[in-house]
């Protein structure tokens, strides 16, 4: 827990101005209120009064930091954990971390001295770092979406593993055997479980050693790492896209170089693409109900805040859904 020296070291002043900054008396330059401040928020210091006062006092208000709220994907789960927010009384505030420990890092702290009565959190990379740090303010937490190993917080989330290997399955029941997989940002816990499930499909049908891809879910990415993909000889005759914006990426590389979905290669991938705002859907998906999974973690956080006492932790993991449509493609001669 850092000290008041420390927010002093930090903001290279006396820990006298600190002490004026925070309780707000005495003078105390603009420049070092600023600095004070900075220092306060990076490393989280809370003052005994202030720390006590989050644990008594209520401001039902829930904090949701999310990966990027421009994915339809966080957006729908942004929707359930609001519904079930508003429904028990509680006020929504999120950020997004764009997958940044850094940006995760500011969020959690500036979110800390506030006085949010629950944290959910879409937990960047595999580190219970976070964890251990929102604990330590006995500020209740769900996770939402990820796995943090090692570490006993309650978890919903969707099952990554099962819905690769069916996506995967589909394909090789198709008679695809080259195969590639753009499996999305390493560290995240979602996109070891996607490669896991896609290599224990491969394994069980035999086909040739799997082709794996990273990069950070974008649609950049998924171009990029779709045309590295095609380069290899026998090219892939379907691809794997770890989530929509890779999908979508994927997509409109293969059409650049005039392959098309599915007759010259097949495309499946994570996460669907608002079916309200498309005529035709297209993508064979395998769906997480990211609504209910949303919901059920705000449920989950509000339950808790009622609780006399912690206790044993949960992990929800929903199913995810196969919906097969064209771009999956038909079975190979
Ligand atoms: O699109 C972003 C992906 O990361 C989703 O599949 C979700 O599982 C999140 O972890």
């Amino acid at each position: 827990m850092p000290t008041i020296q420390d927010v002093a070291k930090k903001a290279g002043v006396a820990p006298m101005t600190v002490s004026r900054v925070i309780n707000n008396s005495g003078y105390a330059s603009p420049e070092a209120r600023q600095r004070v401040q900075a220092a306060v928020a990076e490393l989280g210091y809370l003052t005994n009064t202030l720390a006590r006062g989050l644990r008594i006092k209520r401001s039902n208000t829930l904090a949701l930091v999310l990966s990027d709220i421009t994915n339809p994907f966080f957006t729908t789960v942004a929707r359930g954990v609001e519904d079930a927010a508003s429904q028990a009384g509680y006020t929504v505030i999120f950020g997004n971390t764009d997958e940044s420990e850094e940006k995760e890092s500011r969020y959690l702290n500036q979110i800390l001295q506030k006085q949010v009565d629950g944290i959910l959190l879409v937990p960047v990379g595999e580190s219970d770092r976070m964890v251990q740090r929102i604990r330590s303010f006995g500020t209740p937490l769900v996770v939402l979406d990820r796995k943090v190993p090692g570490e006993l917080v309650d978890t919903v989330r969707c099952d990554s593993e099962d819905g690769a290997y069916q996506l995967t399955r589909l394909l090789l029941e198709l008679g695809h055997r080259q195969l590639a997989l753009l499996a999305g940002p390493h560290g995240v816990s979602v996109v070891a479980d996607r490669e896991a499930g896609f290599r224990r499909a491969l394994a069980e049908f035999g086909g040739r050693p799997p082709m794996v891809y990273f990069g950070p879910f974008t649609q950049e990415t998924g171009e990029a790492l779709a045309r590295t993909a095609l380069a290899v000889q026998p090219r892939p005759t379907a691809l794997v896209a770890a989530n929509n914006f890779l999908a979508i990426g994927a997509f409109k590389a293969l059409h650049d170089v005039g392959l098309e979905v599915p007759d010259d290669v097949a495309l499946v991938g994570f996460d669907d693409l608002p079916v309200g705002l498309l005529t035709d859907p297209f993508l064979t998906a395998a769906i997480q109900p990211a609504y209910e999974m949303g919901h059920r973690a705000a449920e989950l956080l509000i339950a808790r805040l009622s609780e006399p006492a912690p206790s044993q932790p949960r992990e929800i993991v929903l199913p995810v859904q196969i919906v097969i449509r064209r771009s999956s493609g038909v079975k190979l001669s």
